[in-house]
């Protein structure tokens, strides 16, 4: 049976574990070093499994403000420890944690094959249709400008027609 044990805290070689399992998944690939260690610093809850040898084996990490909202990220567990229950063991120690009992509702984003997986551990997909809508930050400003640009160029195209 696999052994493993839960810390609140990565020491460097665990960030580099961590660092190496982004590097197989195509929504993490890339992840730097130096970004991994402020994500770790900001994140609200950290969840990760070590194996006997302390290796990372299993992480996920949630981003809330305790009251209201709470998003769960990140949930990984190393491809030689798939299928073993350590995804489910995962998803349990983030539900049971004390400081997210009060909040309103915990949610995630995955691709459809992954539903049956969160399902079985409680979760609902959305009965509103609620869509998810993101937009790069580093774009946001000249987002805006392009649709000001695009009204007033509307509006003075309208001016003319009438
Ligand atoms: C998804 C993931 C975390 C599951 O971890 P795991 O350790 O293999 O899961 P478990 O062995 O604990 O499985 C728990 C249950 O979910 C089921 N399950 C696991 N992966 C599943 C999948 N992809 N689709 C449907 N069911 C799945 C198992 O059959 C098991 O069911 P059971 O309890 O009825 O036997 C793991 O496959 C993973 O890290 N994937 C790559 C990273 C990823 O895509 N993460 C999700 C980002 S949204």
């Amino acid at each position: 049976m696999m052994k493993w044990h839960w810390l609140r805290h990565l020491q460097p070689s665990q960030m580099k574990d961590l660092q190496d399992l982004y590097q197989m998944e195509w929504w993490s690939k890339g992840r730097t070093l130096r970004q991994i260690r402020k994500m770790l610093q900001l994140s609200d809850l950290l969840f990760a499994a070590v194996d006997a040898d302390e290796r990372l084996i299993a992480f996920a990490r949630v981003v809330t403000d305790f009251t209201y909202r709470a998003t769960l990220l990140d949930v990984i567990v190393h491809p030689d420890h798939r299928g073993k229950g350590l995804g489910r063991a995962l998803l349990e120690k983030v539900l049971s944690h004390p400081r997210l009992r009060p909040v309103e509702r915990l949610d995630l984003f995955c691709l459809p094959p992954l539903i049956p997986f969160y399902k079985k551990m409680g979760f609902q997909a959305d009965r509103l249709g609620i869509v998810r809508l993101s937009i790069d930050p580093k774009q946001g400003p000249s987002a805006l400008n392009r649709n000001f640009k695009n009204i007033k160029r509307r509006k003075k195209r309208d001016a003319h027609r009438a």
